[in-house]
């Protein structure tokens, strides 16, 4: 059998980290503060992450951890305030080199992507794309997102158990991911495939790691060739390839710089809608008063929404690396030093949402989660993701009684992407 270390070197670190100490069976409130290691994606995955963060939020917020051998020493913080404060502020803490403790997720160290940079490379990057998901394509986008929704429920087997992650959540973030590049619709399963080949170790695939070059080859090529397609004044279509093609701050990519924001633009609205789409469906059926809510007043929906992306977190942390020595709450934070901003705490922090870990789809300042960060890099795709979710509620209330959460949700083993593999519901269709 190999070992953790020789499965590392094959692919993503984060996947086969497993801390000796910070484990699904420790108390967290028992364990030296030292030993706590928050990049840990079986605590995770067996949801006892909560119990560490209030932990730390309490005892120490700005958190050191130095014995993790895959991504080195690290800062953790904790509080809503804090996270907030280190997010609004690029000059102090920087987002290169990576926004991952561990080097691989996304691939962002090998392939520059904005996300991973500052600005105003970043700036002018981001500005390139960002009108394909802008208020007014999305306004263009409402009624195609609804009409895609209503076919995949529709065809949802009634009384019978099925994945609504694979049924649901994965078919209409691909549909949209295929939109948003206006790729080839009835290829788009290629999308999530090389988002996954983006994502995921390649162990973990089955495949090895040349398989996982050339798949990443191919999906290169594919773009560069409709990228240079659609290369022309002409052009003022408004998907990303268009966009990016087009833009005199990105037309002249190629190679790794393409492939790089490619895999930002595939990755970044995929697992994170596609989680939020399954979450949401267990927590209206742990918490029916709740869902009752939004059955008797539609209008709450977006503000269930809101409420589904605060208690899952979809991205449970970003990293930034200080760009100079600085001092929180009283703790030496060295140039140089890698910070996790932990998204998935800021947002059951107490002292900013009252009964932090209920679920609430009304509570007051619902909106002013974390989920999307803030500042220069705050989430470009939180209206679409936004969208999503609330049109496929609003289909949901249309045709459904009720969704029944049948068997505990499987999850990933990831600290970085909070996200379920398989999520068993019966649907009850309204009588
Ligand atoms: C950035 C979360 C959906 C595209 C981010 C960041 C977070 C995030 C936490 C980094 C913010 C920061 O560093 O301050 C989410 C969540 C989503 C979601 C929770 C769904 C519920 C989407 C969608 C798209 C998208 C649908 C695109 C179609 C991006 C891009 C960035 C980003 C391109 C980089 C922005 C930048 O660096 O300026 N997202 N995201 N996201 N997201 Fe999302």
């Amino acid at each position: 059998m190999e070992t953790a270390m020789e499965q590392t070197e094959a692919g993503n670190a984060e996947e086969f980290y497993r801390s000796p100490t910070t484990t699904p069976d420790a108390d967290p409130w028992a364990l030296a503060l030292e030993d706590i290691d928050l990049a840990t994606g079986s605590i995770f995955q067996a949801q006892k992450h909560h119990e560490y963060f209030k932990r730390l939020r309490q005892e120490n917020p700005v958190h050191y951890h130095d014995k993790n051998p895959d991504i080195g020493p690290y800062w953790s913080l904790t509080r809503y305030e804090d996270i907030m404060a280190v997010d609004s502020d690029f000059q102090r803490f920087s987002s290169e080199p990576s926004i991952a403790l561990f080097d691989e997720i996304l691939g962002e160290q090998r392939a520059p992507m904005f996300i991973a940079m500052d600005p105003p490379t970043h700036d002018e990057q981001r500005a390139a794309v960002s009108p394909a998901v802008g208020p007014v394509r999305l306004k263009d986008l409402d009624q195609l997102i609804r009409s895609r929704t209503v076919e995949v429920l529709d065809e949802l087997p009634i009384g019978t158990p099925f994945n609504w992650v694979d049924k649901v959540s994965i078919e209409l973030t691909t549909r949209m991911l295929a939109t948003l590049f206006d790729y080839p619709f009835e290829e788009r399963s290629k999308l999530t495939f090389w988002s996954d080949v983006i994502t995921t170790p390649p162990i973990l695939m089955g495949i090895s790691d040349e398989d996982r070059l050339n798949h990443l080859a191919e999906c290169l090529l594919t773009f560069t060739a409709l990228f240079k397609e659609r290369q022309g004044e002409s052009n003022n279509s408004q998907d990303f390839i268009s966009l990016l093609a087009n833009n005199p701050a990105t037309a002249n990519m190629e190679g790794v710089e393409l492939l790089g924001n490619l895999m930002l633009l595939i990755v970044g609205g995929n697992d994170t809608t596609r989680n939020s789409m399954s979450a949401g469906v267990h927590f209206m059926h742990e918490n029916p008063d709740e869902f009752q809510k939004i059955k008797d007043d539609e209008a709450l929906i977006p503000s269930a929404v809101s409420e589904i992306i605060r208690y899952q977190t979809p991205l449970s942390y970003m990293r930034r690396t200080a760009n100079e020595d600085v001092e929180i709450r009283g703790k030496q934070i060295k140039k140089g030093d890698k910070i996790a901003m932990w998204y998935a705490s800021g947002n059951r922090d107490e002292a900013f949402f009252p009964d932090a870990d209920k679920f609430i789809i009304d509570r007051p300042n619902v909106r002013r989660h974390m989920a999307f960060g803030f500042g220069v890099h705050r989430c470009m795709g939180n209206r679409v993701a936004e969208a999503q979710l609330r049109i496929v509620w609003e289909e949901i209330l249309k045709r459904f009684d009720r969704l029944e959460v049948v068997g505990e949700p499987e999850r990933v083993e990831h600290s970085f992407v909070h996200g379920i593999k398989d999520l068993q519901v019966i649907a009850h269709p309204k009588t």
